[in-house]
């Protein structure tokens, strides 16, 4: 369905039937948080408090991915344009959109700027801010799920497809694989991958990052439990769970985690569950994996994608990758 009254002066799409959104939380919820580990999927942090608690951490001191980010589309934005030459930007997990402005800025030819997006505020708020400042963009915001498949709009090629921020490290290696797939599948010969990873680096600025002083990513992370008490009734009590971010050195993610701080009953009257909580019981709510240059080349060509460039912060602290389709 697309809206284009006129009080919206761009496209917004969602491609889902009505009650998807819905559907695909009772089910996430059904299937783990029945078994052992307990584990939720991050999507569901990002109703509208979830995506402003995120544009929050973007600021925090400890949170260092996304000026680490700005800064290389800062330094390479016109070398990423003069590769590409893109007429169309695609931009999954698009969020605020707000380095993507360094994109935009960049690209002299763009007629259409596609964000994807679950979190459908942080598309309208994003779509809004950009056509105050740019009114001739073309927008097409899509609320979608970018892990399933994607309906784009016919818009002229070349084009770029940028997925930003290191959301890709909130898959898990299986969904990673399908998913570079699928973005592989959206390219034409010509047409572009760009790709933001977080780097592999010191466990202390890393725990540092996902555990912050003011206690911003704590809230971000509890935010998932008021998410399921508005949308399937249930009734957990964010105080009775505390945040935990802990590095894995062999899977070399950091995990949030919520644990019980107390032996617990929860009820989640939409999918008819009882859970029964022990103290310290944990859902892990969040994988952030980390990466290494060769890791990233390895997963790209695995999709059919190749490695054309490789940029990283002064401080090497974050990666943006640009691949094309493999010959
Ligand atoms: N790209 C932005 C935002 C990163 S936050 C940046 O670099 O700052 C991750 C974004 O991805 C959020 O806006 C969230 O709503 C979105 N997101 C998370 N999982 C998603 C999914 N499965 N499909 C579509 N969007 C998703
Ligand atoms: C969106 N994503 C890349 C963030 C990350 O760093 O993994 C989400 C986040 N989780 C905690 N803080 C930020």
């Amino acid at each position: 369905m697309t809206t284009n009254d006129p009080a919206t002066p761009f496209d917004v799409t969602r491609t889902l039937p009505a009650d998807a959104t819905g559907a695909a939380l009772r089910a996430d919820v059904l299937h783990g948080l029945t078994r052992t580990p307990r584990t939720l999927p991050p999507k569901w942090f990002y109703d509208a408090r979830g995506s402003e608690l995120f544009d929050e951490i973007t600021t925090l001191p400890e949170y260092y991915p996304t000026r680490a980010e700005r800064e290389i589309l800062l330094a390479r934005a016109a070398e990423i344009a003069a590769a590409c030459g893109a007429r169309t930007l695609v931009e999954l997990g698009s969020g605020s959109s707000d380095k993507t402005r360094h994109l935009l800025d960049a690209l002299p030819d763009l007629a259409a700027y596609v964000p994807v997006d679950v979190s459908e505020s942080a598309l309208r708020g994003a779509a809004t801010a950009l056509l105050a400042e740019r009114p001739g963009l073309g927008i097409h915001a899509l609320v979608a799920d970018f892990t399933r498949a994607l309906v784009l709009p016919a818009t002229p090629g070349p084009r770029l497809v940028a997925f930003l921020g290191g959301t890709i490290g909130n898959l898990l290696p299986e969904e990673r694989t399908a998913f570079l797939a699928a973005v592989r599948g959206m390219l034409a010969p010509g047409d572009f991958f760009l790709l933001g990873t977080d780097l592999v680096k010191d466990e202390g600025v890393l725990v540092a990052a996902y555990d912050d002083a003011a206690g911003v990513t704590a809230a971000f992370n509890k935010n998932v439990l008021t998410v399921m008490n508005r949308e399937l009734d249930a009734d957990f009590d964010p105080d009775a769970f505390e945040h935990v971010a802990v590095w894995d050195a062999r899977a070399e993610w950091i995990e949030m985690r919520l644990r019980s701080t107390r032996t617990q009953a929860v009820k989640i009257p939409a999918v008819d569950l009882a859970l029964e909580f022990a103290a310290g019981e944990e859902v892990r709510t969040e994988v952030s994996a980390k990466f290494r240059r060769d890791g990233v080349t390895e997963e790209l060509r695995s999709a059919g994608l190749e490695l054309t460039h490789w940029w990283t912060d002064e401080a090497g602290r974050f990666a943006l990758s640009l691949a094309a389709v493999a010959g």
